[in-house]
């Protein structure tokens, strides 16, 4: 795996330590982390203490968190411990390069005694802070937890959020925010969610990228409505790029889609994005709603290939043909682009989608496929192969720890643009309905 062209042994190895008590959102946050660098290659994996303490203690009541119960303490510690030890193995058997320590690491000791074993192992450790004191944020993850927590796995759900709640209090007991007396660390403290950032001693720039993501993030309920285009002329013919006009079918598409639209959105406020092309624009003209063209938005670039169809490109370049079956989000075409150079320009895209709500992005097959697999984690070998149907709106919702789905069909017959890898290049002209 590439990151950012540096190889592990050059790239200083990042401990993102989480902090912050129970119900502040640390482990959505750690998880899009992940997820985030991940996408852009950059090798990420998180280490949840959590689940390290529940191989010896699974459901343990709120008295197991106290600090006077020296056996939670000592079981506690191991837990962390094990989590470092695993982390500090995946940074050298599998070249990672960013960990996240998923944990309260709630007192100054924690997180001097954590500072400590990382830097003795090369590691850098980074802070990331989560402090609220939003009631109805924290009854929100109060309510997440007490669900979706293994640790109450099988409890009546009110009896779960009343220990949950008796948990918090325990660590309120001992809980120390991150303030000058560590001036000396490198730290981002996000105050009830992005309302207020306090930033220190940004030391690299994997450092600074997060701070940038998780400023952006917000956890307010929303969703992302995506649409290709609707069937272009280029598309009736199986030609790639260019800047095509809809086809007749294309055309009833973009009639249709406000009625879809508006089905699935209701009465919530609404932007659309579109690229600078006309078949977007076209097939987002009747929608009722402000619109902004993004050209980081536009198809990827085939450079020489553009306006051919792939039995062209085969004929005329069968090397590149075969290059591109062989690895799809590397291949790069003669003057254009690839799979993961578009990527590297939807990243201003996702950071605004991050900080946005509900927004409908009208836009293209392989762009779609980008951010698309930013949402539903789909990795680079799946990413640029996944169908994706003209002629249908998918609505995500972010939740979380996962994205739901939906995909409504208009029913607008359209010819197929999908080619499964390694078969012929030969366009088909039947239609899918
Ligand atoms: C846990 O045991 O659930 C988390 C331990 C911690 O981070 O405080």
């Amino acid at each position: 795996m590439t990151n950012y062209g540096i190889t592990p042994t050059e790239t200083p190895r990042l401990c993102v330590v989480m902090v912050g008590l129970p119900a502040r959102g640390k482990s959505l946050i750690t998880q899009k982390i992940v997820r985030y660098l991940s996408w852009l290659s950059i090798k990420a994996r998180s280490f949840n203490v959590g689940s390290y303490r529940r191989l010896q203690e699974a459901h343990p009541s709120a008295d197991f968190f106290d600090v006077h119960n020296a056996q939670g303490e000592r079981m506690r510690r191991q837990a962390a411990e094990l989590a470092v030890k695993d982390m500090l193995e995946w940074f050298e058997t599998s070249d990672g390069v960013v960990a996240i320590l998923d944990a309260t690491n709630s007192t100054k000791a924690r997180r001097s005694w954590i500072k400590e074993l990382l830097q003795g192992h090369g590691v850098e450790p980074f802070f990331v802070e989560s402090w609220c004191n939003d009631k109805e944020l924290i009854w929100n993850n109060i309510m997440d937890v007490k669900t979706t927590s293994p640790d109450y796995v099988g409890q009546d759900p009110e009896e779960a959020a009343k220990d949950f709640m008796a948990r918090i209090r325990k660590y309120e007991e001992v809980y120390e925010t991150l303030d000058e007396t560590e001036a000396e660390s490198s730290y981002v403290k996000i105050i009830n969610v992005s309302s207020q950032v306090v930033i220190n001693k940004i030391r690299s720039y994997l450092q600074s990228r997060i701070v940038y993501y998780v400023m952006n993030l917000h956890i307010k309920r929303r969703c992302i409505w995506l649409s290709r285009h609707g069937e272009s002329e280029y598309n009736l013919t199986g030609k790639l790029g260019g800047d095509a006009n809809l086809s007749p079918r294309g055309e009833m598409y973009a009639r249709k889609l406000p009625e879809l639209v508006k089905e699935a959105v209701g009465d919530r406020p609404l932007t659309v994005w579109t690229s600078t092309l006309r078949r977007t624009q076209q097939t987002a003209r009747f929608l009722p709603y402000p619109k902004l063209a993004w050209k980081a938005l536009d198809e990827l670039d085939a450079g020489v290939c553009d306006g051919m169809t792939y039995e062209e490109i085969e004929q005329k370049y069968p090397e590149d043909f075969a290059a591109r079956d062989k690895d799809k989000y590397e291949y790069r075409y003669r003057g254009g682009e690839s799979y993961r150079d578009v990527v590297t320009r939807l990243e201003p895209i996702i950071m605004e989608l991050e900080r946005q709500e509900n927004i409908m992005i009208v836009t293209h097959q392989a762009v779609l496929r980008c951010i698309y697999a930013y949402f539903m984690n789909v990795p680079q070998d799946r990413s640029p192969w996944m169908v994706v149907p003209l002629h249908t709106l998918i609505q995500l919702e972010p939740r979380p720890y996962s994205t739901n789905e939906t995909r409504v069909p208009a029913n607008i017959p359209a010819v197929s643009t999908y080619r499964e890898k390694g078969t012929s290049s030969k366009h088909s002209t039947e239609v899918v309905e």
